[in-house]
Parts: C-alpha cells; sequence; structure tokens
C-alpha cells in the first residue's frame, strides 16, 4: 500500500463490529479488538487495517498527514438514528411543570410541548433553522458523532415541512457530518386541526408526501403512534401511504402508552421502531420475525422518568439494537450520543461491547447505511474517533465528560 493521505499509528486498541449486516450477521456485542493497530485512508475510505508489525507494508508519500493515536482508543465515527434536529426554541419551562409532576402528555394537550415548538418553527426563516442546526451538528461532532438522521415534524403544514427538509438538506450539505433525512409530517395534530385530525392525515397522505417523495427531500417517514396523536390504524395507512411513495417507514412505538407499535413496524416492513419502552412480548416476538431493527432511546425515559426499554429482552430476541439521543426540545435535550452510552450501560445493563455495536455498525443500519459506515474495515469510509480512553470500558466508566479527543470524517480531522 503506497502513499495514504492519512495514516493513524499507535492506537492502543481498535475496537469495532465487523461486516454490512446486523440482521442475521454481526451478533450485538461481537466485536473485533486489535492492539498496537495503525489504519490507512486514502480518498476518504479506508485502505488498511492491521496491527502495527504490518506498517512495514505501507509506503508513505510526501503529502500523508500521520497522527499518533498515543496509545489510546479508536472506534468508527457514531451513528445517532434518531434526532429531531430541525427545530427553533428551547423549552426550559417546562422543566419545573415536569418537576411539579405534570406529564409530557398533559403539557402537550394544553398546547404546550411539541406545538409550542411547532408556532416558534413556522415562524423562525430557513436561515435561522440551518443555524441552530449548525450548532447542534458542531456539539454532535464534538461528542463523536459523524452521521446523524434529522427528522422533520415541527412545520406540520405543507409550507413549514418542506422548509424544515430545505434545511436538512443544507446542513448535509455544508457541515461535516453526514445528515439522514426523514420526513415526520405525522408528528402531531397541528391546532388548527385539532377537531379535523381526518383533514390533516389526508393533506399528509395527498399533499406533503407526494411532494417530499417528488422532491428527493426524505429517505423515510416517521409517525408518532401514541395515544392523543396518530393511533394504530392512521399510523399504518400514513407509513403505507409513504411506502407507495419509496419512504421506507420508521416508527415512533409504545413510547408512553402501550399502542401495539413495535406489531406495527414489524407489519409494515418498516426498517426500525423506535423507543419500545412500553414494547409487548408479541410486539417483540414480531420485530424479531420481520427483522425490524429497534433504536432504544434511554435518555428520553432518563430526561421525562419515564420506564426503560427491556433492552435485555429485545437483544436475547435477537432484534439488533441501535441507540440514540432523540435530541429535540422537549423528551430529550441533549446532542451527547457518548451520554446515551453511558445511560444504556447502566440502566439498559447492556455492555460496552453491545452498545459499541449498537451506535455503530446497528445504527448505521437503522439510517441504511451499513454497507458505508458503522465499522473500521477496508472499503468503508474513513469515520474514526480516536478517545482519550485507554480502553472501551474506560469510556462506560468515566461518565459525564467528553472522552473524545480527535474526529476524522472521510478521512479529514475535523475536531483535534
Ligand atoms: O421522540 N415523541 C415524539 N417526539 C419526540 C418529542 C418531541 C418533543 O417533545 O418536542 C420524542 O420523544
Ligand atoms: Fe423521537
Amino acid at each position: 500500500m503506497t502513499n495514504p493521505d492519512l495514516l493513524i499509528k499507535n492506537i492502543g486498541v481498535l475496537a469495532t463490529p465487523v461486516g454490512n449486516c446486523p440482521v442475521g450477521g454481526n451478533r450485538q456485542g461481537d466485536i473485533k479488538l486489535i492492539k498496537d493497530a495503525f489504519i490507512a485512508v486514502k480518498d476518504g475510505v479506508i485502505t488498511g487495517v492491521g496491527s502495527a508489525e504490518n506498517l512495514v507494508h505501507i509506503t508513505l508519500g510526501e503529502k500523508t498527514v500521520v497522527i499518533d493515536a498515543g496509545g489510546k482508543l479508536v472506534t468508527p465515527g457514531l451513528v445517532d438514528p434518531h434526532t429531531h434536529l430541525i427545530f427553533s426554541g428551547w423549552r426550559q419551562k417546562e422543566l419545573s411543570l415536569k418537576l411539579k409532576g405534570m406529564k409530557y402528555l398533559e403539557i402537550l394537550k394544553m398546547g404546550g410541548g411539541i406545538l409550542s415548538t411547532v408556532r416558534n418553527t413556522r415562524k423562525a426563516s430557513l436561515e435561522e433553522l440551518v443555524s441552530n442546526g449548525m450548532k447542534s451538528l458542531d456539539r454532535m461532532l464534538e461528542h463523536g458523532t459523524t452521521t446523524c438522521e434529522a427528522k422533520s415534524g415541527y412545520g406540520l403544514n405543507l409550507k413549514d415541512e418542506l422548509k424544515s427538509l430545505a434545511a436538512i438538506r443544507e446542513l448535509n450539505r455544508c457541515h461535516p457530518l453526514d445528515v439522514v433525512p426523514t420526513f415526520m409530517g405525522a408528528h402531531a395534530v397541528p391546532e388548527e386541526y385539532r377537531e379535523n385530525k381526518k383533514e390533516y392525515i389526508r393533506l399528509i397522505v395527498e399533499e406533503m408526501i407526494p411532494r417530499v417523495a417528488r422532491d428527493k427531500l426524505a429517505e423515510f417517514c416517521d409517525v408518532f403512534c401514541e395515544e392523543g396523536v396518530f393511533d394504530i390504524e392512521e399510523s399504518r395507512y400514513i407509513l403505507e401511504s409513504g411506502k407507495a411513495h419509496g419512504l421506507i417507514p420508521k416508527l415512533h412505538a409504545d413510547e408512553i402508552t402501550p399502542m401495539g407499535g413495535a406489531k406495527l413496524a414489524a407489519e409494515v416492513g418498516a426498517l426500525s421502531a423506535e423507543h419500545l419502552i412500553y414494547a409487548t412480548d408479541e410486539g417483540i416476538r414480531a420485530m424479531a420475525e420481520a427483522g425490524t431493527i429497534a433504536v432504544l432511546l434511554p435518555g428520553t425515559s432518563f430526561y421525562l422518568g419515564e420506564s426503560f426499554a427491556r433492552a435485555r429482552t429485545i437483544i436475547e430476541a435477537g432484534i439488533p439494537v441501535a441507540l440514540a439521543t432523540d435530541f429535540n426540545p422537549g423528551s430529550s435535550p441533549t446532542e451527547s450520543l457518548q451520554l446515551v452510552m453511558n445511560i444504556a450501560c447502566l440502566k439498559y445493563r447492556m455492555t460496552p461491547e453491545e452498545v459499541l455495536t449498537a451506535v455503530t455498525l446497528n445504527s448505521a443500519a437503522a439510517v441504511n447505511r451499513a454497507s458505508t459506515i458503522g465499522t473500521i474495515e477496508v472499503g468503508k469510509q474513513a469515520d474514526i474517533v480516536i478517545w482519550d480512553a485507554p480502553d472501551l470500558d474506560f469510556i462506560f466508566y468515566h461518565y459525564g465528560v467528553n472522552l473524545v479527543r480527535t474526529v476524522i470524517k472521510k478521512g479529514r480531522v475535523v475536531v483535534q
């Protein structure tokens, strides 16, 4: 191998899952560890990985950038497969209401929660949404995230949903992070349709979905299937309509009430079902049979003071588990997937190896990108994190601080 653009040497331990396929492939927690390793990169793609003794086979060019990892841990860049990145206005006032005992769905019913963010997002310009998004993407990147999914869903009319998706497109273009777009016009029923949900669903299905698909503004279609929001049959109808236009289904399933969302996700062939706090045994079985990925969001359980999803049961059922921040201004105001990794380890009792699989290969699969990202292997995109940690256990043990040292995106150093 000659003349790489980048060589990372003196890696104390390289930890990565392997392969492209978590469903029926790489098992949760099956990771490869290489001690005293190196990685070579050319044109943004990994061209060599191995232990230091094989470095003799690499000839450096004049322009090769050499990074000394200082004997530290290296992992794939983190992938956050569920965020509500596009919004205007934080909701810090809701914290004291919550502390007084008011529930998330009560706040929403009063016109607060998602609906108050909708009012602010509608007022915001495209430029404001892009500038807010930039700030959050910078924070994600600093914490090791190199790809994230981003949902619309605070516009809730054609014009403002298109504006939100345009903001995602612009962020993907101008920020180093890759941002994967999801259309979520079915995030809530907007106030003006409170008495006429049917008409809002018609608007989603007949006007929003065809336009989003025509303009190629999203890859996925997501629905908040929840009591007082969209029920099972409404969610099915919206997801099937999305599918007919080429949008892959995803679902907010069984987050606050057991609605049968997990089973629905399996039935419509969703790529992933998300949250799953109250998923039933039947729902879990259906997901395992259908090959649906579980995207779990322990930061949301922590922040809402809700129960935690049955991660161990879901893993033991053979379902690939991915983890995400659910970053949004209400139920999970954090950009840090690192914090979510800590919560998953301690509250779900997932091992460090299982969590690493969940935030790399499995989360890449949950955004349909497992053939290009999520592992450190020859041929994959060079999205890499160097940690200020001697081994994998350390990042789960020393918590609450940012342990990311260097982030490399497509072979370029973007955080150091
Ligand atoms: O995943 N559940 C719906 N959407 C978000 C919350 C959004 C908000 O509160 O603004 C969630 O928890
Ligand atoms: Fe969410």
